[in-house]
């Protein structure tokens, strides 16, 4: 089968390697002719583990190809997948949809076969009828339908979570394009991969909601945290707790600086937009936004406070470890590190960071903290080194090296990847999230 993937960014590049792995046949098409050409070099435009090695054999094999041509790449498709950008709309934090219709406008003046529109990108709920308004005033001569199939992958495990998938959810009450939407998936049908078919505004909400419960269970855990950090209780216990609970569930229950990243943020925003216009506001999420954005701050709050209070801090030196939002990614996109880096350098303080991957994407958003070659370079005479993101190049610091390179003894972890027990006994002052 043919498929097209429009929009060779994070979800079309992923989506489309991995259909090709499956044995389709697939096209990335993409507007950016440097992004394209290098991808026919085999040179990734992000950082994704695995991705190289999935697109260079897929492409070797003739499966996998690369054109900036819509008209050429959707030749033949049975499939048309949109996947291009839904940035939060500068402003009011409306998903920006001018690149999705942009897309739509150009299938509609160049499809000459019969194909499935299928809209990847997240987009509110109505999205897929403003796709198909379009599509049917273009006088296409062919059959078509809109479906759409959001996704659900993480950054850093994309390439797991689309080929071992919790569920696949497409949305379409036509019955051919659920026919087409089936064949799409049959590999991982093959694998039982549970297929929920629903209604197409049933499915851009699903998206929507399982981001905005995602990060309400991120927030409340952090919330817990602080809680358990005036009561003497240990959050990782109360996590664990709480997470055997079926009913609960224990993942994403890992307290932390906030959640960052290209989703959570933007599509948090972009729910609230949808509840405030169709009157059904979505008090909770509200919350939550709030809180998070709140906490990141709160975080170099916390770090200043490691250096003895806002007057002590002034002319110290920290250091952060990891600046990603998370790691095995280089994005930087809402990552608690930048109002962290910001937050201490209002305070007077000097900064210096490491991270394996991210420091290319951070130094422009941060232009007053020192990058630094290895996290022993970072902390070299700082009177605070801060875990920021857990990369594992981070879990097991030499820490005897690690004290002595330092002006002060200081680790404030925000991950919670030590053992406070065992960093004290080393002689270190250590604080994280909600322990005691
Ligand atoms: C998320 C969703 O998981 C994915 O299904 C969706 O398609 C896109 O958004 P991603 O943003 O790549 O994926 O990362 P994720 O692993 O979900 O983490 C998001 C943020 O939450 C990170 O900043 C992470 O550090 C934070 N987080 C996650 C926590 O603080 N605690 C947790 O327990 C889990």
């Amino acid at each position: 089968m043919k498929i097209a993937m429009v929009g060779s960014g994070y979800v079309g590049l992923v989506s489309g390697a991995c259909f090709a792995d499956f044995g389709h046949d697939v096209v990335c098409i993409d507007k950016d002719p440097a992004k394209i050409e290098s991808l026919q070099r085999g040179v990734m435009p992000i950082y994704e583990p695995g991705l190289a090695e999935l697109v260079t054999s897929n492409a070797k094999s003739g499966r996998l190809s690369f054109t900036t041509d819509l008209a050429e790449g959707i030749a033949g498709a049975a499939a048309i997948f949109i996947a291009v950008g839904t940035p939060s709309r500068r402003g009011d934090g409306h998903a920006d949809l001018s690149y999705v219709y942009a897309v739509a406008e150009e299938i509609g003046q160049t499809l000459v076969n019969d194909a499935v529109i299928v809209t990847k990108s997240t987009v509110p709920v109505g999205t897929g009828d403003e796709v198909e308004r379009i599509l049917s005033e273009a006088g296409l001569k062919v059959k078509f339908a809109v479906a759409s199939n959001p996704e659900f992958l993480r950054e850093g495990a994309a390439i797991g979570d689309f080929k071992r998938p919790d569920r696949i959810v497409i949305g379409t009450d036509d019955e051919w394009a659920r026919s087409v939407m089936t064949e799409v998936y049959r590999p991982l049908f093959l694998n039982k991969a549970p297929i929920l078919f629903t209604a197409r505004r049933s499915s851009e909400l699903i998206k929507y909601a399982a981001n905005a419960f995602l990060a309400v269970k991120i927030t409340f855990i952090n919330e817990m945290a602080d809680l358990c950090e005036k009561v003497g209780a240990d959050v990782q216990d109360v996590s664990r707790g709480i997470g055997m609970d079926g009913r609960i569930g224990a993942k994403f229950l890992h307290a932390g600086p906030g959640y960052g990243g290209s989703c959570f943020p933007k599509d948090t925003l972009a729910l609230l937009k949808t509840a405030e216009d169709y009157e059904a506001p979505t008090r909770i999420v509200e919350a939550v936004v709030k809180v998070n954005d709140a906490r990141k701050r709160a975080m170099g709050r916390k770090v200043i406070e490691a250096l003895g209070g806002i007057e002590a801090a002034r002319g110290k030196k920290a250091a952060l470890l990891g600046l990603t939002f998370k790691p095995q990614t280089d994005d930087m996109r809402d990552s608690p590190s930048i109002a962290i880096a910001q937050t201490l350098v209002d305070a007077g303080v000097e900064v210096t960071a490491y991270d394996p991957e991210g420091m290319d994407l951070a130094r422009p958003l941060m232009p007053q903290v020192a990058m630094c070659d290895s996290a022993y370079a970072a902390i070299e005479g700082a009177d605070a080194t801060v875990i920021v993101t857990e990369w594992d190049a981070f879990r097991a610091l030499d820490l005897a090296r690690v004290k002595a390179a330092m002006n002060a003894p200081v680790l404030v972890d925000l991950r919670n990847v030590y053992d406070p027990a065992e960093v004290r006994a080393k002689g270190f002052a250590y604080s994280s999230v909600g322990r005691p």
